[in-house]
């Protein structure tokens, strides 16, 4: 089929096929574990539900200025005010639908063919992926010491003539890791230096662990001007547990805005006005929502931490915020693919294989599922890769037979 060279060099989220097999399995009544998912399972809070049930009541569902609505860029702009201390104008916000929307929009509007964009490894799954979808080059930088947090010099190193933007996302999907205040400060002071794009992908800024506060990118910039090139993109997925609202937001200069809403108004005219109420709904409404959602993790990512520990072999890096922690399986096995399909096959526990991120020898274990699911899944891990198990485990009613070394 004459499929576009892009079309044939993009695969499918290695994430999102996760949750189908989930639904398949499950539909299939198999007792599935999915340690893979990227979303909390709480309930959308009641302000958000509230303002989109009353505006599809209203019957006026009808297209938005492709920026968003005043009412949501107001409600984004207090939102930046209040959680970095910088107040943007309305021409300085783009809503868009879900921060990826925001992310592949800016990419498409600055990345030229063969433009090169850093981003450091362990990197979201579809960092490289998007960059491609602009006919861009992905470059990820990886920490010379193997660790989870990036040094300056590791970015530094990557960057050449032809990079023209650095993503940035901390806390960190897949190792939870929250990079240090001083990387930060030096990465924003590197690409104003350098006269580089830095886009923040904030999306898990506020569900941070250990009395940490988030991160403010903005208090390192010494450019604050219309000519700042520091891109911040937020949106209400995983804080608000609205992952299926799909709204997401970018906050930039006006010029980048006003082309990012160029692009967004020809691609889809911008998002739908009912999930736009709810998403004003949810970040002007009560915040007790995020903080129950906070603390409901850092209780389980202590549980999983704490299974892991005594789970020998493996070493854990405690994750400071998300909902993702990355463990190193690789005594287990290099191949994170196949020690993922294993672990499925055997034990029916879905994890995601460490080389989606970019590093082999590790799984992503997402720890926003009930602490049943955690303990229970981390269980049968334990039970398929020890060769020290038990003959049996059962599932249920559910008799497994240990038939391999
Ligand atoms: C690092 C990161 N950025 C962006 C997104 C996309 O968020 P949204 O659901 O708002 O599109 C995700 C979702 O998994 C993510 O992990």
């Amino acid at each position: 089929m004459s499929l576009s060279l892009i079309a044939k060099n993009i695969g499918e989220s290695a994430t999102l096929k996760l949750n189908e097999i989930a639904a398949i399995l499950r539909a299939k009544g198999d007792p599935v574990i999915h340690l893979g998912g990227g979303e909390p399972k709480g309930k959308a809070p009641l302000d958000a539900v509230l303002a989109a049930t009353s505006a599809v009541a209203s019957g006026e569902v009808r297209y938005t200025p492709p920026d968003g609505t005043p009412e949501l860029k107001k409600a984004i702009i207090r939102y930046t005010e209040e959680f970095y201390g910088f107040r943007p104008a309305p021409e300085n916000v783009m809503a868009s639908g879900g921060a990826k929307q925001a992310i592949m929009t800016a990419l498409h509007a600055l990345i030229d063919p063969q433009g090169e964009v850093v981003f450091p490894v362990p990197y979201w799954v579809s960092y490289p992926d998007m960059v491609k979808i602009v006919g861009g080059i992905p470059v990820p930088a990886e920490p010379e010491d193997g660790s989870f947090i990036p040094r300056i010099q590791d970015i530094e190193q990557m960057v050449g003539s032809y990079t023209k933007l650095v993503i940035i996302n901390s806390p960190n999907n897949p190792s939870g890791a929250v990079y240090p205040e001083d990387f930060i400060a030096d990465v924003v002071d590197f690409c104003e230096r350098r006269g580089l794009w830095l886009l923040m992908d904030d999306i898990y800024h506020r569900l941070v662990f250990d009395g940490r506060k988030p991160i403010n990118p903005y208090s390192y910039a010494k450019d604050r001007s219309e000519n700042s090139k520091l891109i911040l993109v937020n949106g209400v997925s995983k804080q608000y547990a609205m992952t299926g609202f799909r709204i997401g937001w970018a906050v930039g200069n006006r010029r980048l805005i006003e082309a990012m809403t160029n692009i967004q108004g020809h691609e889809t005219s911008g998002p739908s006005v009912l999930l736009q109420h709810a998403a004003v709904g949810a970040i002007n409404g009560l915040q007790s929502p995020v903080e129950g959602l906070r603390a409901t993790l850092e209780n389980n990512r202590n549980v999983l931490v704490a299974e892991l520990e005594a789970f020998e072999g493996v070493i854990i890096d405690k994750p400071g915020g998300t909902f993702y922690s990355f463990p190193d399986f690789s005594t287990y096995g290099r191949d994170s693919v196949a020690l993922s399909k294993f672990i499925l096959d055997k034990v029916q526990v879905l994890t995601v294989p460490g080389k989606e991120f970019g590093m082999e020898g590790h799984l992503r274990l997402s720890f926003c599922g009930s602490v049943k699911e955690i303990t229970e899944g981390i269980e049968r891990i334990k039970w398929a890769l020890d060769p020290n198990s038990p003959n049996e485990l059962y599932i249920g009613e559910r008799k497994l037979v240990r038939d391999w070394t």
